[in-house]
C-alpha cells in the first residue's frame, strides 16, 4: 500500500510552469531518490509535500488521508534541508529535543522556571530526554549531546539536524540535498548512515539530490524529474539499464550515454557499425532516430577492422578505469568509450582504432526522446583481410 501518493501536482511562478502534474506513490518505508537537473523544481515539490508552499492542483495523501490543504505543521512531515540550520545558543541535546517539546509541552511549560512547577511536566521531560538519548545512540551521537552547533564538525552537526528531524516519528521524511555541505569522504560515509537510519526508522523517504551516484547507491527506487515531469521512476538498476526517455539515460551514469543520430532505412532497420538493430513498432521508415549506448559497451581496439572506424582524441586516466574519446571517422561525432587500464593499454591520442558495440547494449530513442523497443538482428562479422 502507498503511504505518500501525489497526484498531478502542478505549481507555476508567476506564469512559469515549473511542475507539470507529478504523480509518484511511495509504499511503506520505501526510499525514493529524486535526481534532476538544476532548476527542474525537486525543491519545489518537496516544499509542497512538506505544506510550506501550495500546489496550484493536485492532492497529496499520506497514509489514505489528503493533507493537501493541512498547514504544515499538521502533516507530521519531517524535513532536512541543505542548510541544516539548528539554534547556535542550544546544545545538540536541546536541538533535537525542540520538536518533541513543541508537541508534548504547552507554552507556559515550556517556559524554564514555572514551567518546573506544573503538574506532570517533570515526568513528561524525563521521557523527552529518554528518547533524545535513544535517538543519539542510534546515530552516533551521544558524545555530542552537550556541545553546542558551533562546537561540532559540519558532519556531526549533520547528524544532530537528522536526529532532530527524526525524533518525532514523521510518517514522511523529506530530504533535500543534506549531504552537499559535506566533503567527498564524509559524504560517502554519511550516506550509509542515512540508508541504515532510513532501514531501521522504515518511514518512507524522498531524497532529493542532483548527485546520481547517490541516488543510484541509497535508494530503492530512482524518480528522474527534468523540466518539472517526472519521467521514470524504477529501482536504480531499472532505470539505468533500461531508461524510458532518452533525458533519463542522459542524466544517469558517468561518463554520459553516447548519443548519436542516425536514421531508420527503408526496410526500418537501423545500421551501426557492425550492428543491425530492429524497432520493435517500427516506425516510418526513413524516420530518424538516436542510437544510445553507454561507453562501458564501447571497446576500441588499435586493430582497424574496416566496419566502425575512429580516431583517438582524448584518454582520461581515472585509476581504475580510462575515459577515451574518439571521433568516429564516417559521421565526425565523438564516441566515449570506459575501458579498464589493461584493455586500454598500447591505445593513445592520434591512434587509429576500430569501434565495437557490445550487442544488445544499443538503444533506439524517438526524436523526442521516448525509448523505442529494439533488437538486434544481425552482428557483421569482420571481413578476413582487415587482419591481414
Ligand atoms: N518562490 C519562487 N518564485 C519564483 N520562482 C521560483 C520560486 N521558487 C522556485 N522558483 C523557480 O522554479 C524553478 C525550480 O526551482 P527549484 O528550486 O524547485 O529547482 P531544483 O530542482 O530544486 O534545483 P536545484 O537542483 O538547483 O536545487 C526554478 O526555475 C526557480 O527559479
Ligand atoms: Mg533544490
Amino acid at each position: 500500500m502507498s503511504i505518500l501518493a501525489l497526484r498531478g501536482i502542478t505549481k507555476s511562478y508567476a506564469g512559469n510552469s515549473i511542475l507539470k502534474g507529478v504523480r509518484l506513490e511511495a509504499g511503506d518505508g520505501e526510499f525514493i531518490a529524486l535526481v534532476g537537473p538544476s532548476g527542474c523544481g525537486k525543491s519545489t515539490l518537496l516544499r509542497i509535500v512538506a505544506g510550506l508552499d501550495h500546489a496550484d492542483n493536485g492532492e497529496i495523501v499520506i497514509g489514505g488521508r489528503n493533507v493537501s490543504s493541512l498547514a504544515a505543521a499538521d502533516r507530521n512531515i519531517a524535513m532536512v534541508f541543505q542548510s541544516y540550520a539548528l539554534y547556535p545558543h542550544l546544545t545538540a541535546g536541546q536541538n533535537i529535543a525542540v520538536p518533541l517539546a513543541m508537541r508534548r509541552l504547552t507554552a507556559v511549560q515550556r517556559f524554564p522556571f514555572i514551567g518546573n512547577f506544573l503538574p506532570g511536566q517533570r515526568r513528561i521531560r524525563a521521557d523527552i530526554q529518554r528518547q533524545v538519548r535513544e535517538m543519539a545512540s542510534s546515530l552516533k551521537i551521544d558524545h555530542l549531546l552537550d556541545r553546542k552547533p558551533g562546537q561540532m564538525s559540519g558532519g556531526q552537526r549533520q547528524r544532530v539536524a537528522l536526529a532532530r528531524a527524526m525524533v518525532r516519528r514523521p510518517s514522511v521524511f523529506l530530504m533535500d540535498e543534506p549531504l552537499s555541505n559535506l566533503d567527498a569522504n564524509l559524504r560517502v560515509h554519511a550516506r550509509g548512515e542515512i540508508v541504515e537510519l532510513h532501514r531501521r526508522a522504515g518511514v518512507p523517504t524522498l531524497y532529493v539530490t542532483h548527485d546520481q551516484s547517490e541516488a543510484l547507491s541509497m535508494a530503492d527506487r530512482v524518480a528522474v524529474m527534468i523540466g518539472g515531469t517526472l519521467l521514470q521512476l524504477a529501482p536504480p538498476q531499472d532505470i539505468y539499464e533500461d531508461p524510458s526517455h532518452i533525458e533519463v539515460a542522459r542524466f544517469l551514469g558517468q561518463p554520459r550515454i553516447n548519443v548519436l543520430e542516425t536514421r531508420l532505412d527503408a526496410s526500418g532497420l537501423v545500421r551501426f557499425g557492425a550492428l543491425t538493430l530492429a524497432a520493435e513498432s517500427a516506425p516510418p521508415a526513413e524516420t530518424p532516430v538516436l542510437i544510445g549506448i553507454r561507453p562501458e559497451f564501447v571497446r576500441l581496439s588499435a586493430r582497424p577492422d574496416g566496419i566502425l572506424s575512429a580516431r583517438i582524441e582524448r584518454t582520461e586516466f581515472l585509476g581504475s578505469e580510462v575515459i577515451i574519446h574518439a571521433r568516429l571517422d564516417a559521421i565526425g561525432e565523438t564516441i566515449v568509450a570506459r575501458m579498464t587500464p589493461a584493455e586500454a593499454g598500447g591505445l593513445s591520442v592520434g591512434m587509429p582504432v576500430s569501434v565495437e558495440i557490445e550487442p544488445d547494449r544499443a538503444m533506439l530513442f524517438a526524436p523526442a526522446g521516448e525509448r523505442l523497443p529494439a533488437k538486434t538482428v544481425a552482428v557483421a562479422s569482420v571481413p578476413e583481410k582487415a587482419y591481414g
